[in-house]
C-alpha cells in the first residue's frame, strides 16, 4: 500500500510482523483520513482485529490469520485453540480457513513459524501481481470500469486483485476511468478503493450503490471487475453484498463481469454457492452512520455482509494462472498448489 508519511512515499503492507514479533495491521476503519495501526501480540488479538474489520478483504484476512498461527507457535501456546479462534473470526472468506490450515501443515513439517507466515504473505502479493498481468488486457483505452467494495492492496497484503489489472493498465499508459461503488454499509468503496485509486492517480468517481443501474443503462459501464471472498467448485461466487445486483445489471446490459481471485479464495470442497455461509453482521452497521442513528428505534434491520453471484453471470475468473471460465474452476484443484509463485 503506497502511503505518504512525513512527505515521503512509502510502500507498506496491510499486515506484517515487526522486529518485536508483533502483528502490525493498518487499521482500515480509520482510513482514508487517518493512517493508524493495530498491533497484536496474541492470536486472540489478531482474531479480534479480523472480527472488528481493522483488517479485512479475503487475502489480507488470510495473511493476518497466518501471522496469528505463527504468534501461537512463537509464544509456545497450543496451536489447536488458536487455530479455532482465528477460524471463528469471520465465516465467509475462504482464505481465512485456507491460511490457518496451510500454516498448521508448515509448522507440523518443521518450518519456522515466522518465516512460513512471511512466505504466505509474499505468495499472496506475487499471485496478485500475476492477476494484474493477466487481467490488464481486458481493459481498453477510454473504458469505464465499475468495481465494488475494496479488492485493492489493503485487501490483499499489497497490490490487489480486482484493482491489480487497473494498476498494470495504468502503468502501461492506458487512459480509463473507474466507477467506485460506495459499498454500503461499511463503505469500503467510498473510503478505501477511492483512497487507493487517488494515491495511484487513476481517474475515478465514487457513486452511491443505487446509482449503478443508471450508469449501466446509459452505456457508461464497459467492464465490471470485482474480487471474491469464496468461489465454490461450480464457479458461484460469494463477494461483498451488492455484487450480485451488479452482475445482474451487467448481464442485462451486455457488459462483461469478471472476478479476480487467487487460489486461496477457491473452495473446491463446496460444490455450489448454496453451501457458502453468509456472514450476518450487527444491524447497527445499517441502522447508523457513524454516531448518527438513521432508522427509527424499533425498526428491525437485516445485514448480510455478502451475496452469491451465480456462475452463469461470471464471464471469467482472473487468477494467477490466467483467465479461466467458471466451468474450469474445478480443474484448478488438480493443476494448482499454493506456495511461492513466480508466474
Ligand atoms: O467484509 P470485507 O470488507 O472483508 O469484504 C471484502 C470483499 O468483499 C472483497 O471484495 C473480497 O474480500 C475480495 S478482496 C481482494
Amino acid at each position: 500500500v503506497k502511503v505518504r508519511i512525513g512527505g515521503r512515499t512509502r510502500d507498506i503492507r496491510a499486515v506484517s510482523m515487526d522486529a518485536r514479533g508483533r502483528v502490525v495491521m493498518i487499521d482500515q476503519r480509520a482510513l482514508p483520513h487517518r493512517l493508524t495501526f493495530v498491533r497484536a501480540e496474541t492470536p486472540g488479538e489478531v482474531a479480534r482485529a479480523i472480527k472488528d474489520m481493522a483488517i479485512r478483504g479475503a487475502p489480507s484476512i488470510g495473511a493476518a490469520a497466518a501471522y496469528g498461527v505463527a504468534l501461537a507457535k512463537m509464544k509456545r501456546r497450543p496451536l489447536a485453540p488458536a487455530a479455532k479462534s482465528l477460524k471463528a473470526a469471520r465465516p465467509t472468506a475462504h482464505d481465512l480457513f485456507f491460511a490457518v490450515d496451510w500454516m498448521l501443515a508448515r509448522i507440523e513439517g518443521g518450518d519456522d513459524p515466522r518465516a512460513a507466515a512471511d512466505a504466505y504473505a509474499d505468495a499472496i502479493i506475487e499471485r496478485c501481481r500475476a492477476i494484474g498481468r493477466h487481467g490488464a488486457p481486458l481493459i481498453d483505452d477510454a473504458d469505464k470500469v465499475l468495481t465494488h467494495c475494496n479488492a485493492g492492496a489493503l485487501a490483499t497484503v499489497d497490490y490487489g486483485t480486482a484493482l491489480a489489472p487497473l494498476r498494470v493498465a495504468h502503468d502501461e499508459g492506458l487512459d480509463f476511468f473507474v466507477w467506485v461503488d460506495e459499498t454500503r454499509p461499511r463503505l469500503q468503496g467510498a473510503r478505501l478503493t477511492a483512497w487507493e485509486l487517488l494515491g495511484e492517480g487513476i481517474p475515478h468517481a465514487v457513486i452511491a450503490d443505487s446509482a449503478a443501474g443508471h450508469f449501466f443503462q446509459r452505456g457508461e459501464v464497459d467492464l465490471v471487475l470485482t474480487g471474491a471472498d469464496r468461489v465454490a467448485r461450480n464457479g458461484d461466487v460469494a463477494n461483498k453484498i451488492g455484487t450480485y445486483s451488479k452482475a445482474v445489471l451487467a448481464k442485462e446490459s451486455g457488459v462483461p463481469f469478471y472476478v479476480a481471485a487467487p487460489l486461496s479464495t477457491f473452495d473446491f470442497a463446496t460444490k455450489t454457492g448454496a453451501g457458502i455461509e453468509i456472514e450476518e453482521r450487527d444491524g447497527d452497521e445499517v441502522a447508523r452512520l457513524g454516531s448518527e442513528r438513521l432508522t427509527p428505534r424499533g425498526s428491525p434491520v437485516s445485514n448480510p455482509a455478502f451475496d452469491v453471484t451465480p456462475a452463469g453471470l461470471v464471464r471469467g475468473f482472473i487468477t494467477e494462472y490466467g483467465i479461466i471460465r467458471p466451468s474450469q474452476v474445478a480443474a484448478l484443484e488438480r493443476r494448482a498448489r499454493f506456495g511461492p509463485f513466480s508466474g
